[in-house]
């Protein structure tokens, strides 16, 4: 029993943090700022927010979102706090094997791939749907056949074969991304800050010059009665809304993975993870407050509602209509990007643990990136990003990174009572307060998640717990 709760001592951490690792430290906090927003902004508010806003809180998804942004604040606050005082690649991972033991820190390693490579393979998909459509502006055509998943689900029927062959364009861009990362950290960097510039741009665009078609009528009633369903609009709508908007903050912590590659982390991991999540914040605000102002919120049920809201607004606004694909196309493969940037680096610290086959810590010798769990990674997220269909998998990556999240914000308080005199570079504020904030907020967007999503959840942790009994706890370097 006491295997179970071994713990890596804070000085071995702070040992491990200061040895060469092999890996190259470029990155500066301006990269990370933008790594953030690159991995923050996406389907989320591409996609989510109109759906969000038709179907469970009406205008007030505005409050949904900052309600969100709270409980990422909150337990951005957090991983800030041990980015900087463990910057090791294991970000969450690592946090708990300082403070809730071997046993938890693998279940959160293997829960963590539930948040990064699954949200890799997810995005990859939304953003094969953004592509095949942008394509047929141009009088390009892909058959279905080579686009879409050839397995989906049906409730009640079960798994049925679509007819189709494979989503080329998912698989594509995830072996794209993957053979990028291999080659640096910093041409991944140089890439991604590109990217984020024009996803910001367009977004930046859209709320300039949506503005002045507000109609302040769509705001009237601001939070739509409850239809009498718990979390149909009302009070409620607003707590459902949050919960499936919070896919749209996810990426902020993916940050921490890159502690390891990162100059100067106790500085600039808190300036990474808070900065970029502020940003965030106030554009998601911004942009339901004039996409719900621009188009009744009843209308907002579609795939892409900021196209819709452009149209809405007449032939003056038109030019944004490209802009927009271009927008999220941008942004949905940076997302991609910095999935997959950061589920190697989890696997990496695993490995060099040895609760993983240390030969997956191996990094390259000329690239200096960990290569062979960024292969790994890639293998597995174009797998499941060209064969199935990913709109089961959204809401499991939601709850994974909540339950990463509460276990964040656990540990904080934890490593406070036991290692008080550990330096803190950054001290998150009214401890205890903030992270029990963070663990309720994050608790009840889990809450408000599906019971199937609960059940996926549960038999994704029972294969990962088989995987530690039969592999990990013999060969840990702590055996
Ligand atoms: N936050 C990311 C997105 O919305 C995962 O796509």
């Amino acid at each position: 029993m006491s295997q179970l709760f071994r713990k890596k001592s804070i000085p071995s951490l702070l040992r491990e943090a200061s040895t060469d690792t092999g890996l190259k430290r470029e990155l500066t906090a301006k990269n990370l700022i933008a790594l953030g927003v690159g991995a923050i902004i996406g389907t989320g508010i591409f996609v989510l927010t109109g759906t969000a806003a038709a179907n469970y809180a009406g205008p007030a998804i505005i409050l949904s979102f900052i309600l969100s942004g709270i409980g990422c604040v909150f337990a951005g606050l957090c991983y800030a706090e041990f980015s900087s005082m463990i910057p090791i690649a294991g970000s969450a991972y690592t946090y708990s094997y300082a403070t809730l033991g071997e046993f938890v820190a693998w279940i959160i390693g293997w829960d963590l791939i539930l948040e990064y490579l699954f949200a890799s393979s997810t995005v990859a998909v939304g953003w094969s749907g953004y592509f095949v459509s942008f394509l047929k502006d141009f009088g390009i055509v892909i058959p279905d056949q080579l686009c879409q998943a050839p397995f989906d689900h049906i409730p009640g029927n079960g798994w049925v074969a679509t007819g189709s062959l494979i989503n080329f364009p998912a698989v594509a861009l995830v072996v794209l991304i993957t053979a990028l990362l291999i080659v640096g950290i910093r041409e991944s960097s140089r890439i991604n800050n590109i990217i984020v510039f024009i996803k910001v741009a367009v977004i930046l665009l859209f709320i300039g010059f949506g503005l002045s078609f507000i109609n302040v009528e769509n705001w009237t009633p601001f939070i739509p009665e409850n239809t009498g369903k718990f979390g149909s609009f009302g009070i409620s709508g607003i707590f459902t809304g949050a919960g499936v908007i919070f896919f749209a903050y996810i990426g902020f912590d993916a940050l921490s993975t890159a502690a390891q590659e990162t100059k100067h982390p106790h500085r600039d991991m808190p300036i990474g993870i808070l900065g970029s999540l502020a940003v965030c914040t106030i554009l998601y605000v911004a942009v339901a407050a004039v996409l719900t102002g621009m188009v009744n919120y009843k209308e907002l049920n579609v795939a892409a509602p900021i196209a819709l809201a452009i149209d809405r607004a007449g032939d003056s606004l038109r030019w944004l209509r490209p802009l927009v694909k271009i927008g999220a196309l941008a942004g949905l493969s940076s997302v991609v990007l910095v999935m997959l940037m950061g589920q190697p680096r989890i696997f990496f610290a695993m490995a060099k643990d040895g609760l993983l086959p240390k030969s997956f810590a191996r990094v390259h010798p000329k690239f200096h990136t960990p290569h062979m769990t960024t292969i790994l990674t890639g293998f597995f997220s174009a797998i499941i990003a060209g064969l199935l269909p990913i709109r089961l998998l959204g809401e499991l990556v939601s709850i994974g990174t909540l339950l990463a999240f509460v276990i964040v914000c656990t540990s904080v308080i934890i490593l406070r009572k036991t290692s008080p005199e550990t330096h803190r570079p950054f001290k998150t504020p009214f401890v205890p307060w903030v992270p029990l904030g963070g663990i309720v907020i994050c608790m009840a967007q889990m809450v408000a998640l599906p019971v199937d999503t609960w059940l996926r959840l549960i038999i994704w942790m029972a294969a990962g717990m088989l995987i530690y009994f039969l592999y990990s706890r013999k060969r840990s370097n702590l055996a």
